[in-house]
């Protein structure tokens, strides 16, 4: 199957760099998001970055050019799903609302094109019996900052065709990223489990009050080696994402052990959300 035409559903935090990275691919991307808020600020995104790129000597100006002709920015749905070949959801992680998407993205898209998920955690059977094409439903997971993290992890569930993860993988690799390939379904796939045992300990120390953020962030970052602590990477990430990740898990186990812990509860409901509020647990100059 040849993919040509990329639509990404959701032009929020992992969405816009996702819709960047198959532009600057070469495929032709129509990025949409039902709030028109974000999609501006998507599209501002792409018109910065890209001769920021250039200035920086990272990209010709061909290059810039091209990946920016190959890009749109639409609130429509169906005009931006109806002719693609392949469609990254990345919106909100609730499993109703990526449920009903899914739904009308199989009513829209063309009968052979592949619906891919971005979900931090939601395995694609969950979505996929909504559609008429579960084989062609798969997990395709990005991580932040899309445009510079190098995996992807695509996940092949028992309904997902051959083809289909093989599809996925080559749309991955042609994107520059390196592509893991999980044989079976599992929550929160490979990284985010790793993650959330990490990001389970320093909440449990700080909100111990064993040591402060930025003392947790330093042992990681300084004794461990890691990029950034990871409080600095909640805020990252999105401590609403931490809040959503926590509720659905806890939803679905009713084990009180994965509720969100009651710092991230507290920053959730005060709208400090990390970078993308420019507040969370730093303070970031601009939203
Ligand atoms: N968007 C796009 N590009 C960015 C960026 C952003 N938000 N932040 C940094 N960059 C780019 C810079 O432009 C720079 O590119 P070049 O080297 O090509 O010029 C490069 O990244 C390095 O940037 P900086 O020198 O400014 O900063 P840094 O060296 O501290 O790197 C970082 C920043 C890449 C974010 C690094 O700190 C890092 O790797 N952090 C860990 C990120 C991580 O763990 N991500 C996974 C999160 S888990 C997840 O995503 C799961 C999920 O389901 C949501």
């Amino acid at each position: 199957m040849n993919v040509e035409k990329i639509c990404v559903v959701g032009a929020g935090n992992m969405g816009h760099q996702i819709a960047l990275c198959a532009a600057l691919a070469g495929y032709r991307v129509r990025c949409t998001d039902t709030d028109p808020r974000a999609l501006e600020k998507a599209e501002r995104f792409a018109d910065t970055y890209l001769p920021e790129r250039v200035a920086k000597g990272k990209l010709t100006e061909e290059a810039a050019r091209q990946a920016r002709a190959n890009l749109t920015f639409t609130p429509g749905l169906e005009e931006a799903a109806s002719d693609a070949d392949f469609v990254i959801e990345a919106i909100i992680e609730n499993l109703e609302a990526k449920r009903r998407l899914f739904a009308r993205l199989d009513e829209i898209c063309p009968a052979h094109a592949i619906l891919a998920t971005n979900s931090s955690f939601i395995v694609s059977s969950r979505i996929a019996d909504v559609t008429r094409r579960p084989e062609k439903v798969c997990n395709m997971h990005f991580f932040n900052p899309a445009l510079v993290m190098k995996l992807v992890e695509v996940v092949k569930g028992p309904h997902v065709a051959d083809e289909t993860a093989a599809v996925t993988v080559e749309v991955a690799k042609r994107m520059g990223k390196v592509p893991v390939v999980l044989k079976k379904e599992i929550y929160g796939f490979l990284v985010n489990r790793i993650l959330a045992a990490i990001n389970a300990e320093a909440l449990y120390l700080y909100d111990m009050g064993i040591a402060s953020y930025e003392d947790i962030d330093n042992a990681v970052v300084l004794a461990l080696g890691h990029p950034m602590g990871p409080f600095r990477l909640m805020d990252l990430t999105g401590i609403d994402l931490a809040y959503h990740i926590g509720m659905e898990r806890y939803r679905e186990t009713g084990n009180p052990a994965d509720r969100p812990s009651p710092v991230v509860v507290e920053k959730y409901v005060r709208g400090e959300w990390g970078r993308k509020t420019g507040k969370g647990f730093y303070e970031y100059g601009e939203k």
